[in-house]
């Protein structure tokens, strides 16, 4: 393990004013994306969709630190025979990738999931640095209980999944890959901003607990949280400043100093809530970690609009411009409406 090449890179993935772009949805979630815009999903469209993406500029060179990519894309090349991975490197960004294999029912535990990914991983880390990759992700998913069920989470669902992602972030580490190490809890029910606060501080606890058990070197390591957020069904809709207050409290808790950077995931917020909520950290806060954003809906959303059916570059240019340099503005704090 190359310690200072891993903390480089760290450093280097929540540069100032950057954030990484998760651009790594499976094909199934792709499509989903796709459906919306009433386009056929194909190996060829989502091809196109994503170089256009990352030949964006200024977007790419000035505001994306990293791209999160999925297996077919690492391997794909643009219409010219470009390898996608060099249009990410030749605009100064870091290629990472999505190495989980999603969440999966857990045994015993009705309604929650654990992560998998493991089997074989060393042998694919290995080969995605070979291909290109100097970080990857793993995303852990905790939901939260409806209608005030609290058994929902469980301690062995969380415990299960802490572990999991502890062994994969060691395992990254081995293979000079930064493991981005993503405990998601979710925002898609009716609970209130507190409980979510609750639920995210015992997983973080616990994450932090597994990576020390499990030999992982914080210093190479990137931390992609939630923030704490009400959740989406709840009539009870926290303010912005409140998001704000109580994700830096509820981080400033949990994670360790040592940690070069936390890049948030945008998890179903719209995407100038997730700019907002950003901004307001940064702007009212003076933290031990830099706080910028690893968006995909957030980032996307309004490209793929845009971009449309018709594949209109320009446009969909545009509007990644717009959103990268919004985000890129609130990871400074320096956003305004
Ligand atoms: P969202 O920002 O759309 O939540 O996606 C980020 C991500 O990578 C989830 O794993």
């Amino acid at each position: 393990m190359d310690l200072d090449q891993l903390n480089e890179t760290a450093l280097g993935m929540v540069a100032p004013g950057k954030g990484i772009l998760a651009a790594d949805e499976s094909t199934g979630t792709i499509k989903k994306r796709f459906d919306s815009i009433g386009l056929e999903s194909s190996a060829e469209k989502r091809r196109d969709w994503r170089e256009m993406l990352f030949r964006t500029e200024p977007a790419m060179s000035q505001h994306i630190s990293g791209v999160i990519l999925y297996d077919e894309t690492i391997r794909q090349n643009a219409a010219d025979g470009t390898p996608l991975v060099k249009l990410i490197t030749d605009a100064g960004s870091i290629p990472g990738i999505k190495v989980d294999t999603g969440a999966k029912p857990l045994a015993g535990a009705p309604g929650e999931t654990i992560t998998e990914g493991l089997d074989g991983l060393r042998d694919r880390l290995n080969e995605y640095y070979e291909l290109g990759a100097r970080f990857a992700k793993w995303r852990a998913v905790i939901d939260i209980g409806r209608e005030g069920d609290d058994s929902i989470p469980s301690q062995y669902g969380i415990n299960v999944n802490m572990h999991a992602l502890a062994r994969y972030a060691a395992l990254c580490q081995e293979a000079n890959i930064v493991p981005i190490v993503e405990p998601e809890v979710l925002m898609d029910g009716d609970h209130t901003i507190e409980r979510c606060y609750e639920v995210t501080e015992y997983t973080l606890k616990r994450l932090y607990e597994e990576l020390f058990a499990q030999g992982v070197v914080l210093e190479g390591t990137i931390l992609k949280p939630n923030m704490i957020i009400s959740g989406q069904k709840s009539a009870d809709q926290a303010t912005v400043e409140e998001v704000a207050d109580m994700t830096v409290q509820c981080l400033s808790n949990c994670v360790p100093a040592a940690v070069p950077g936390i890049a948030f995931l945008s998890g179903g917020q719209s995407d100038e809530q997730a700019t907002a909520h950003l901004n307001a950290m940064n702007a009212a806060y003076d933290l031990p970690w830099p706080l910028t954003f690893s968006y995909g809906r957030a980032l996307q959303a309004a490209p793929l609009k845009a971009w449309g059916k018709t594949g209109d570059v320009k446009a969909g240019q545009a509007a990644f411009n717009h959103r990268a340099r919004m985000n890129g503005l609130a990871a400074l704090g320096q956003w305004s409406k």
